[in-house]
């Protein structure tokens, strides 16, 4: 059973507006109620409350809505309640916690506050999200590729890994976890293709030889894409639950940047195999990807890996080509050193690289023995080795705990 909005308006209306004491319905406090397979999100008019007032009532109605779901055996996945003017006051990712559950409906902000649930997302990440995520039918291996910043190649190196596993035999799906900014329409060369729908599935895209599915193909791709938590939780979910992936290897989520709700989304919904972390080798992309890297290790996903993109320059327009270190080399392998996990390659800055990305022509950075091609195929096979030894250790690497 689903939560529905009737059962929220109650439950809103069981928590009382500090100021009135009227519930926060019939006050005319509660400014939007959405809620979509399990994820709830609600606006308030928090007017003349202080901040912690604010959050104390916001943690009421946390507590009303989870019990309302609980005495409904409704999932409650993700809750956000937000003030009007835009201040987040809860923010939640998960099963509610046990304490949440069994809370009865609180009657003023004041007293449920205490009882109410810790939000999983703040602080709270937890490696039980993963233990308890779902695999994906027909998927052997889902490998997300993540990195604490933008732009440092995440997109590139996704398509490149999937495009070399698939010239190695394997059967291969790439999906756009980026629903804010999807690359793939233009790095697979997706532009001139027409999402098919057969039912309620869509149909993946096929192309270098792998499958492909992004948001970028189901809206207009000159529009904005803004989402709240809790739809960008859902448009996430649906893109890998309904494309019709048939038997896959691998499957490959190019993440958006940063440390944010797709990678909560994805930990909750999808076990996978592990993680890879791009980095450039510069120091503040190895400070960021050391968070991302962290956040994974937090929901309880092991990191395969670190690739350094940009990692050198080579200036193949002069014979013999000419190598410059314009963001430095090597940092990543360090930082990946220093905390302990593999480190699966160095992908050099190229033009050919930009410009294949650009045409969606990825295959071509496999032609011929160039150092690109070199490198590329070095990343997919160590990719692989790191696959089939997290495989043997999988038992031994999801321990059902709870970081709060
Ligand atoms: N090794 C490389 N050599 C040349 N160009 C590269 C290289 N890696 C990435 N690029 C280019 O840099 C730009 C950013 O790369 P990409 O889109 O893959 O980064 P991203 O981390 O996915 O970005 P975002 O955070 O926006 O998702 C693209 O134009 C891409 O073609
Ligand atoms: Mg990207």
């Amino acid at each position: 059973m689903n939560l529905n909005k009737t059962a929220l308006m109650a439950a809103l209306d069981s928590v009382k507006f500090p100021l009135t004491g009227a519930g926060l319905v019939t006050a005319g406090k509660v400014a939007k109620v959405t809620t979509c397979d399990g994820h709830v999100a609600v606006t308030l008019d928090v007017a003349g409350l202080a901040a912690a007032e604010a959050t104390g009532l916001g943690q009421a109605c946390e507590a009303a809505i989870a019990d309302v779901a609980a005495r409904a055996k409704a999932p409650l996945v993700g809750l956000v309640v937000e003030s009007a003017d835009g201040r987040t006051l809860v923010r939640r990712t998960g099963p509610p916690a046990a304490a949440a559950a069994a809370t009865p409906v609180a009657a003023t902000a004041a007293s449920a506050a205490p009882a109410a649930a810790k939000p999983a997302a703040s602080g709270g990440a937890s490696a039980s999200l993963q233990a308890a995520a779902p695999s994906l039918p027909g998927v052997k291996h889902v490998i997300a590729v993540g990195a604490g910043k933008g732009g440092v190649g995440k997109s590139t190196v996704s398509v490149n890994l999937a495009v070399g596993l698939a010239l190695r035999g394997h059967a291969v799906g790439i999906v756009d976890g980026d629903i804010y900014g999807p690359s793939l329409p233009t790095m697979l060369g997706l532009e001139s293709m027409q999402a098919n729908l057969r039912g309620n599935m869509l149909q993946p895209f096929y192309v270098h030889g792998v499958k492909a599915m992004t948001i970028g193909k189901l809206v207009d791709p000159e529009k904005p894409l803004i989402w709240r938590g809790p739809m960008a939780h859902g448009a996430f979910k649906q893109l890998v639950d309904q494309t019709e992936w048939g038997e896959l290897d691998y499957l490959i989520i190019d993440l958006p940047p940063g440390t944010g709700d797709v990678s909560l989304t994805m930990a909750q919904q999808l076990r996978l195999t592990g993680a890879v972390v791009v980095c450039t080798p510069q120091k503040v992309a190895q400070d960021d990807a050391i968070r991302a890297l962290r956040m994974f290790q937090q929901l309880g996903i092991p990191v395969l890996g670190v690739v350094e993109n940009m990692s050198t320059f080579i200036a193949d327009d002069i014979s013999p080509p000419r190598e410059y270190d314009i963001f430095g080399r090597g940092g990543a392998q360090l930082m990946a050193q220093r905390v302990g996990v593999p480190f699966l390659g160095a992908v050099p800055i190229t033009i050919k690289l930009r410009q294949n990305s650009d045409e969606g022509n990825p295959s071509a950075n496999f032609h011929g023995q160039t150092p690109l091609a070199q490198a590329l195929d070095a990343l997919v096979v160590n990719l692989e080795s790191q696959v089939a030894l997290a495989q043997m250790t999988t038992g031994a690497r999801r321990p059902e705990l709870t970081i709060s």
